[in-house]
């Protein structure tokens, strides 16, 4: 029996336990005491050998001491576990100075930066900026702009038809009604807008696209002051003087109306592939506020009279920026969008 000498195995191994500095040591010290051929579990295995009197007593002390033994692995091994993570801790402390993370920041698109370009001028002129409906009835859209049902007129905007009389407004001109009908001149707008047109695409064209409506009105306002409001805006907006022109056109809502060239400011009036070589740009069409178009607001032409505009607004950033696509706006494409 005492060639076992289990008391001691039991004082030798706890020791051991107690000093293991990683689960590898404790490991070794499992294998050696209670691993297959391990100090413990080699008596408990040659029992057979002995007196049944010897083998009960032998049998419980060792597996006693298994027991023992096999809590204070446990609780060693649960006291290395949190030291390891207590130093791994430690090491991964954060570091407040070192550089963040760079966030991506985004920027404004460029049809939105040219707006409100456009509109910083406008208002140092006096004008206020507006809106108006997207979706609108065909009385604002056509007939109050004196466009009557069955006018060949109508057909020159290809409009998108909703349900119950409703479309997607063609234009921005509506919104001088909406305006007119609650406030009296003298007034100053802009209407900066997106619209629609049930038209073909190519570079020069898109299916939704952006306006600015311009509307002045009171007592003496003149052609004369549409022409300097115009040729002071572009000298603005361009950072260049360029030349206009005026050439007489129709729109059932203007009398006279006219549409406006400008003198290509990318060519200089030399001739490029914007101008179609002509020297010549066309950018919008505008007129005298026609009197039923008054009329129809609420208010009397004999009292009031004006000028109203609607300017192509991406046609405008493209002679800015010299962009030869139109559908570029629209492509969600970052390689352009990132130029701007
Ligand atoms: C009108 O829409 C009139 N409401 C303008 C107006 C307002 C006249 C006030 C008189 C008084 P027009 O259809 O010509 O007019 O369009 C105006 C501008 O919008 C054009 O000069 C052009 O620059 C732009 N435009 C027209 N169709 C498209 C399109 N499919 N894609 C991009 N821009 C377009």
């Amino acid at each position: 029996m005492a060639k076992f000498d289990l008391k001691n195995l039991k004082i030798k191994a706890k020791k051991e336990i107690e000093k293991a500095k990683s689960l590898k040591d404790l490991d070794d010290i499992f294998r050696k005491y209670l691993g297959k051929k391990g100090k413990i579990t080699l008596p408990l295995r040659s029992l057979k050998k002995l007196s049944l009197r010897e083998r009960k007593k032998i049998g419980k002390e060792a597996n006693l001491i298994k027991r023992i033994l096999q809590i204070d692995f446990q609780e060693r091994s649960k006291e290395l576990k949190k030291k390891i993570e207590l130093e791994e801790l430690k090491k991964a402390k954060i570091d407040i100075t070192r550089p963040g993370k760079k966030i991506e920041i985004g920027h404004l698109h460029p049809l939105t930066q040219v707006l409100r370009e456009v509109e910083e001028i406008f208002h140092s002129m006096g004008f206020s900026s507006i809106e108006g409906p997207e979706i609108e009835n065909e009385w604002y859209n056509f007939d109050a702009l004196n466009i009557p049902k069955d006018h060949p007129a109508r057909d020159l905007w290809d409009t998108l038809w909703l349900k119950g009389g409703l479309l997607l407004r063609t234009h921005t001109s509506p919104a001088q009604i909406h305006y007119m009908q609650k406030n009296n001149p003298p007034l100053r707008i802009i209407v900066p807008g997106r619209v629609f047109r049930h038209e073909a695409t190519d570079a020069g064209h898109e299916i939704n696209f952006y306006q600015f409506e311009g509307l002045m009105v009171g007592k003496d306002i003149s052609a004369a002051n549409f022409k300097a409001v115009i040729e002071e805006f572009l000298k603005r907006f361009f950072d260049k003087i360029v030349k206009i022109r005026l050439r007489p056109s129709f729109f059932p809502f203007v009398e006279p109306g006219f549409e406006v060239d400008v003198s290509c400011p990318i060519c200089n009036e030399k001739g490029c592939s914007v101008c179609k070589n002509s020297g010549w740009v066309e950018i919008m069409g505008a007129g005298m506020v026609h009197p039923n178009v008054f009329k129809n607001s609420g208010l009397n032409p004999k009292n009031w009279q004006g000028f109203a505009f609607g300017i192509g607004f991406d046609r405008l950033a493209m002679m800015k920026y010299k962009i030869n696509d139109i559908r570029l706006f629209y492509s969600g494409d970052l390689r352009f969008l990132n130029q701007f």
